[in-house]
């Protein structure tokens, strides 16, 4: 196994329509999964797709709780309006998270590396990840998605701030003694 170099925002890869993968089964793609799933752990990634390895095929991995899951020539189908708000983070736009409006819960179908069909319906935070991954196939990163720039910045930044409203809020939230 081999940690991949991670293709970062700017690089046209990350643009580009991914292609099918001819042979899910063939031994570069399960290498390519393989090399993958090390890469997204080692980076504490949430999800990777194939194109931010320079590899711009239709293939992404997720993290199943302690497990990696792999999708080949996925298809998502969003089941509900793209109306939940959350923060989103990308290996390929690194230091930075932005907030976007996703669908709740998204139906998914797609092949295995042993070419068995992979379907079900995620909902939450793996239902983000799926719609986040899914646009990578497609040339789409998640600033494009967003609707509010206000809610886009660096991750320590973003912190800071979100500690100093709390600690503001904090009394008003405790009220007057009575
Ligand atoms: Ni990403």
């Amino acid at each position: 196994m081999a940690i991949l170099k991670i293709a970062r925002m700017g690089h046209p890869v990350l643009l580009q329509v991914a292609e099918p993968v001819p042979d899910p089964t063939a031994p570069e793609i399960g290498r390519l999964v393989r090399d993958m799933a090390e890469t997204m752990l080692d980076a504490s990634g949430l999800g990777l797709a194939a194109p931010q390895v320079h590899e711009p095929l239709r293939l992404f991995v997720w993290r199943n709780g302690e497990n990696v899951a792999a999708l080949i020539n996925p298809e998502i189908e969003l089941l509900g309006p793209p109306d939940q708000s959350g923060w989103e983070g990308c290996l390929s736009i690194p230091g930075l998270r932005g907030n976007v409006e996703r669908a709740g819960k998204v139906a998914f179908r797609g092949l295995d590396i042993e070419g068995r069909t992979v379907e079900g319906e995620a909902e939450g935070l793996l239902a983000r990840v799926m719609q986040h991954e899914f646009d990578h196939l497609n040339g789409i990163l998640y600033p494009s998605r967003m609707s509010d720039m206000a809610l886009f910045g660096f991750t320590d930044e973003l912190t800071r701030a979100a500690v100093r409203q709390q600690a503001e809020a904090a009394p008003a939230m405790a009220g007057p003694a009575r």
